[in-house]
């Protein structure tokens, strides 16, 4: 049985397909049309999603997609009528206007989308150009959360586990837990519209002088630069209460009110301003994008991030006492703050947690896979998503095609010699392109479409950024480490396979693998198995052998736009950044 999933007119627009419970494919729209975190419709993933099954779009028994524009929908309507005086506000799907748009406009997109979203089968059949009776599949409109929540447990090694999903919004919703058990998902609670950690953490980064979707990562990088000085202030915007919830001082927002313009359109999504002047009044004039960081802004950074984990932490804990389990499934936006994830085993009572890969948006196409196959056909449990190569793979006749398409010189190596020579290459301070296999499905590279370059050497984050990344010079770059070596650098050994996860670093090793260590001492590892990556487990064990040490520095195969997908895009930005080698398969070109 073949079953769909699909994240739609929302950022990361995203398919996945799964036979008979396993995960045969799961991608983001960005990769094919190289447009960041795009929204609109997945149509270019969603035939990948049947070319890697072998499957015609007839031949899919069940689709769904992760939006039910019906769920809380007297809550809405409650909401709607209190605001409506005033105008209707909103982060569902809705077009920016420049200048703002009036009540009326915001009421007719609204309904535009919410009509689209209920008619995925006619935009299917459009969109492939069939009729609409072609499709013979039975569609589903799937929560949003329970996406969320179905991604992180379905998938999980976990036969009995609590489940958190920690959001901006969707379908009304910010926040959602629940405990899962065997192929049944119950809700436990939920905060509503308003009220969300996501919109705190977004508009304080658009406070902050960073703009674009996406853009959290990098606040979260500031923070450990600054002091809490703030706290008392973040306190205030976002308070605990009993039960698990918290809630927003509203005179803090605007999206409540005044509406905030948005665009989940074809394209990168678009977010107008969510912070209110009240932000100003508190914390001083808002930082203009590009102006030179001060003091007070990573101040802000780090009490924001203080106030997320103790809220994030409340929520645990509550969650936690209600269920009495120690097996933790994590998802939702607001599950990419590697930082607060690291530490829910030193401030809850959970002992193992899994972070579905793509914890965001495009993680609920898989999410939605699961609740319709095991969740309402009580399909059995019978796989466990533990890496994240489920993206387009390509074969050696096309990676050949490729490098004699560019007429780049190379030299082909046996699959021994290639990590050998890797390593060698990297032990002698290249950066160096690697590209294998399937692409990685959520925001990491792991080790399948990553630039390496060698962790011991100081200067290699300043190379890195001057030659390729262009990144703002206090983010960090990532170690990739041997799983079985975890507990000689770092002091947590949790897994996290999937880097999203940030622990301390021993305070002895920092010196010696100064490019991957954070200015607060701490990593984003990713712990490699060879059960998970065999040839990125024996890359790094070659380098190892080379330099005793069991880590490189993995950044992903970008300059910066989306990740590499192709042979193609790969060979691209090795021509256009200042890369040393690029490894495609088994075929080394050199500068
Ligand atoms: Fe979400």
């Amino acid at each position: 049985m073949l079953v769909l999933g699909i994240n739609a007119y929302h950022g990361d627009a995203a398919a996945a397909i799964i036979r008979d419970g396993q995960l045969i494919a799961a991608v983001e729209e960005e990769r094919f049309n190289r447009c960041k975190h795009c929204a609109g419709f997945p149509l270019e993933s969603i035939k990948y999603c049947l070319r890697a099954a072998g499957a015609s779009i007839e031949e899919v028994e069940h689709i769904g997609i992760s939006r039910d524009p019906s769920a809380h929908l007297h809550k809405k309507i409650l909401f709607a009528a209190t605001r409506a005086a005033k105008s209707v506000g909103g982060f569902e799907r809705s077009k920016s206007q420049p200048g703002g748009r009036g009540i009326l406009g915001a009421v007719t997109e609204r309904l535009a989308n919410t009509a689209k979203v209920r008619s995925l089968k006619d935009e299917l059949a459009k969109t492939l150009g069939l009729a609409r009776g072609d499709l013979q599949a039975q569609f589903h409109n799937i929560e949003h959360h329970r996406a969320h929540l179905a991604s992180s447990f379905f998938v999980s090694p976990f036969e009995r586990a609590a489940l958190l999903s920690i959001d901006g919004f969707g379908d009304f919703i910010s926040t959602m837990w629940a405990i899962g058990q065997g192929n049944r998902v119950e809700v436990l609670g939920q905060v509503e519209y308003p009220h969300s950690t996501g919109i705190v953490y977004t508009a304080t980064t658009q406070f902050l002088g960073f703009p674009h979707y996406g853009d959290e990562g990098k606040v979260m990088g500031l923070a450990p630069y600054g002091e809490p000085r703030y706290i008392e202030e973040f306190r205030d915007i976002i308070r605990t209460d009993e039960g698990g919830r918290f809630r927003l001082s509203l005179e803090y927002f605007r999206h409540h009110t005044e509406g905030v313009e948005m665009s989940w359109d074809e394209g990168s999504p678009l977010i107008g301003r969510i912070f209110s002047d009240e932000y100003a009044r508190r914390l001083g004039p808002q930082r203009e994008s590009g102006a030179p960081l001060t003091r007070r802004d990573c101040d802000i950074a780090a009490s924001l991030q203080q106030r997320l984990e103790e809220v994030a932490f409340h929520i645990l804990n509550h969650l936690h006492e209600q269920t009495g389990l120690t097996d933790l499934g994590l998802s939702g936006g607001v599950a990419y703050n590697s930082v607060m994830n690291g530490k829910i085993l030193l401030n809850t009572r959970f002992r193992r947690v899994f972070v579905q890969p793509a914890a965001g948006d495009s993680g609920t196409a898989v999410g939605v896979c699961y609740q319709i196959y095991n969740g309402l056909l009580d399909g059995e449990r019978s796989y466990v998503m533990e890496g994240a190569d489920t993206g387009p793979e390509f074969s050696d006749a096309e990676l050949l095609a490729e490098l004699e398409r560019s007429g780049l010189s190379y030299e082909t190596y046996s699959d021994r010699e290639t990590t050998r020579r890797a390593a060698e290459d990297i032990a002698g301070g290249a950066v160096v392109g690697w590209f294998q296999g399937r692409m990685e499905f959520g925001p990491r590279a792991l080790g399948n479409r990553s630039i390496l370059v060698d962790p011991r050497r100081a200067d290699m984050k300043d190379i890195l950024n001057e030659r390729i990344k262009k990144r703002e010079p206090f983010r960090p770059f990532a170690p990739s480490i041997l799983e079985e070596r975890v507990g000689d650098y770092f002091e947590q050994t949790h897994p996290a396979p999937t880097m999203l996860m940030v622990y301390q670093i021993r305070p002895e090793k920092r010196a010696s693998i100064p490019a991957v260590t954070h200015v607060d001492g701490s990593g984003r590892l990713q712990t490699v198995s060879a059960k998970v990556n065999q040839r990125y487990h024996q890359l790094i064990s070659d380098f190892c052998a080379l330099s005793g040490v069991p880590i490189l520095l993995n950044t992903s195969f970008n300059e910066n736009e989306p990740i590499v997908c192709t042979p193609r895009h790969a060979i691209d930005c090795f021509m256009k950044t200042r890369m040393d080698v690029l490894y495609l398969g088994n075929h080394a070109t050199r500068r």
